[in-house]
This record gives C-alpha cells, structure tokens and sequence, in this order.
C-alpha cells in the first residue's frame, strides 16, 4: 500500500517541484544521489573506481514534454561521455528514452539515441537503455532493436516483474545483446506484471539462470542476497567463470553487499545517478524500502526539535 502510494506520488509535478526546493528533501536525495553536477558525478566514479568497481553514470531525467528539452538532455549525455573519456574512468552510461522524448515520439528519441551513440562509439563506451514502465516496453525494445544493428554497444535492460520478459529474453539472446535484469521499480497491474514479490523473485531467478547459460556478458542488478546466491549457485553448477558476468547495485545501497562481493572475486557495477531531475528516483527509492520513509521521517522530526531548542 505505502509502496503504491509512493510510486504514484513519484509522478506529481507539484510535489516534484515542491520536494526539489525543500532542503530536507535535499538531504534525503544525497544518499542516493552523487551529486548535482558532473563533476561531483566523476568525483564519486573515481572513488567507486579505487573500490575496484566499474560504474554507469546516470544524468537523472524522464518523461521529458518538449523537443527542446529532449535536445538538452541529449546534448548532457553527450557531454557526460566527453567528461568520462577525459577523466579515463571506468565508466559507461544509463539512460532513459523518456528522457531523449519518446512521449513526444519514437523518432525524436531514435534520432537524440542515435546521436549518443555515434559519440558514445568513438570512445568504444557503452550506452545501457533503462526499462521504464511497462507501456514504454514495446517502443524502447523496437528502437533498441533498430538501432543495435548497427551500434553494438548498446544494451537493454528487462524486469522480472513483466510476464512478458523470459519471451522477450529469448529474442534478445538470440540477438546477443546484453541485458541488465531488474526486478521492476514501476507500479503495474496484474495484467501485466506478477503482483506478489515471491512470484517476482521466482521470475528473477529464472530468468538470471537463463542469461547466465545462454546470454553475452549479463548484468544481475539486484540488492537481494536470496537472488545474488542463485546466481552464484547456478553459476558454479555450470561452470560459469564469474568473468563472464557481472553484478549491479545502486549507489548509496547494501555498500557491504558491494563490497563483500569485490572481495569473493566477482565484478560489481554501480549505477550513479546525478543531477537536479532527482525526484522520481528517490520517490522509487523510497517505495523499494519503507524503512527508507522511516529514515526521512526521522530526520525531519530531528529537524523540527533542533529548530524548537
Ligand atoms: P528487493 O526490492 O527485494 O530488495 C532486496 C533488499 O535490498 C532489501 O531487503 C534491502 O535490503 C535492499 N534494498 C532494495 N532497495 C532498497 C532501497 N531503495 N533502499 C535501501 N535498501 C534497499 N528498475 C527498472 O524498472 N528499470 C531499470 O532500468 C532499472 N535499473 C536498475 C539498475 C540497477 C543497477 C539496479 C540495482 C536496479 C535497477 N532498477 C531498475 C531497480 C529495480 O527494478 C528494483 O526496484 C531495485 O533494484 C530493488 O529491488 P532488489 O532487486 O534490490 O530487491
């Protein structure tokens, strides 16, 4: 119920541009957020780097409603890529076709992805394409599809969530692309998606065993220990080299988790996200862990009594 209630929150703008001037709200975004600028963004690649972690840059938007600002969140990929050649991090990027202006249309997002690619190319960098919700699942795998025949360093992501998902794994395995797993961050109906989180995790178990014995270097990107075991038994059932996949988190989550895994020989990524658009991110954040509701609430109520005194 609060995680519903939070996901739907995560898209009201009033309380987006509410939440986004509000100190506190602030704060609460720093645990998860690198930073608002590039330069913080690189800081802590550099530091997720000497850890002996790769990492994915995220320049946080979504669901953008104008061609213009389609354009400038283009042109801010674009020059995340030159930040992260010049700094010789390692380091490749996320991204979200909302962002690029999918809800304007599939052109002008093929047409910004494409434009990142090109340059993401020259630096022999890969560019992951987030799974927003499931409405946007059809179009995103299309322009995938399109564009990967030419641009091989591109990857999508799949979330265990959907039903859809083991078919559209096949096709994309056939494919040799490489797929990021999720369980899924978005609030779906039963039509689509499991409802309860056992059958989401059986679903994510499935799937991990399929891409670990047939697909091109995937991602496992969960915090779920029952979920990284799996993996790592099938894995070892299979002899399946712990190079020739790697684990994801997200910045500001089960450090110890990220950290213990390095330690046992196994790749581990971690997804940075940075920028002002933080909103919808940390509301997701927030409904994946009502203990993190707790934390902000905590805050708030030490904010209030330090005022008071
Ligand atoms: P689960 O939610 O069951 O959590 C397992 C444990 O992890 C919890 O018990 C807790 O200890 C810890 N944990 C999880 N979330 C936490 C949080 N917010 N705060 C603190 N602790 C937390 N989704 C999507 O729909 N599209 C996408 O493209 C992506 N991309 C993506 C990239 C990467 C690298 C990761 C790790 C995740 C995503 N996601 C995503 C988000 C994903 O779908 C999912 O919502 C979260 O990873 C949480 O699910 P877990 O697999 O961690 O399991």
């Amino acid at each position: 119920m609060l995680r519903q209630t939070l996901v739907r929150l995560s898209q009201q703008p009033q309380l987006r541009d509410f939440a986004t001037h509000n100190g506190l709200a602030r704060g609460m975004a720093e645990r998860f957020v690198a930073g608002e600028t590039l330069e913080q963004a690189i800081a802590v690649v550099r530091d997720v780097n000497t850890r002996a972690m790769s990492a994915t840059l995220d320049h946080l938007g979504e669901n953008v409603t104008s061609k213009k600002e389609a354009i400038e969140a283009t042109n801010a990929a674009c020059s995340m890529l030159a930040a992260l050649t010049s700094a010789g991090v390692d380091c490749n990027a996320s991204l979200k076709l909302t962002q690029l202006g999918l809800d304007l249309g599939d052109e002008i997002a093929r047409e910004n992805l494409q434009r990142i690619l090109d340059q993401a190319a020259e630096s022999d960098t890969f560019i992951r394409i987030d799974m927003e919700s499931s409405e946007y699942v059809d179009r995103t795998l299309d322009i995938f599809y399109r564009l990967f025949e030419t641009y091989q360093n591109a990857g999508v992501v799949l979330q265990a969530s959907l039903y859809r998902s083991a078919q559209d794994l096949q096709r994309l395995i056939a494919s040799k692309a490489r797929v990021r797993l999720v369980k899924g961050a978005y609030l779906e109906p039963a039509s689509v998606a499991f409802q309860q989180k056992a059958d989401v995790d059986a679903n994510f178990v499935k799937l991990t065993e399929m891409l670990l014995a047939e697909a091109h270097y995937p991602a496992i990107a969960t915090h779920d220990p029952a979920m990284i075991a799996a993996a790592q038994r099938f894995a070892a059932g299979h002899q399946i080299a712990a190079s020739s996949y790697e684990f994801q988190m997200l910045y500001g989550i089960r450090r110890d988790l990220q950290t213990g895994l390095v330690a046992e020989g196994y790749r581990m990524r971690i997804y940075i996200p940075y920028g002002s658009h933080w909103y919808p991110y940390l509301m997701r954040r927030m409904a994946e862990r009502p203990a993190n509701v707790m934390f902000v609430l905590g805050s708030i109520a030490r904010e209030v009594t330090a005022r008071g005194r």
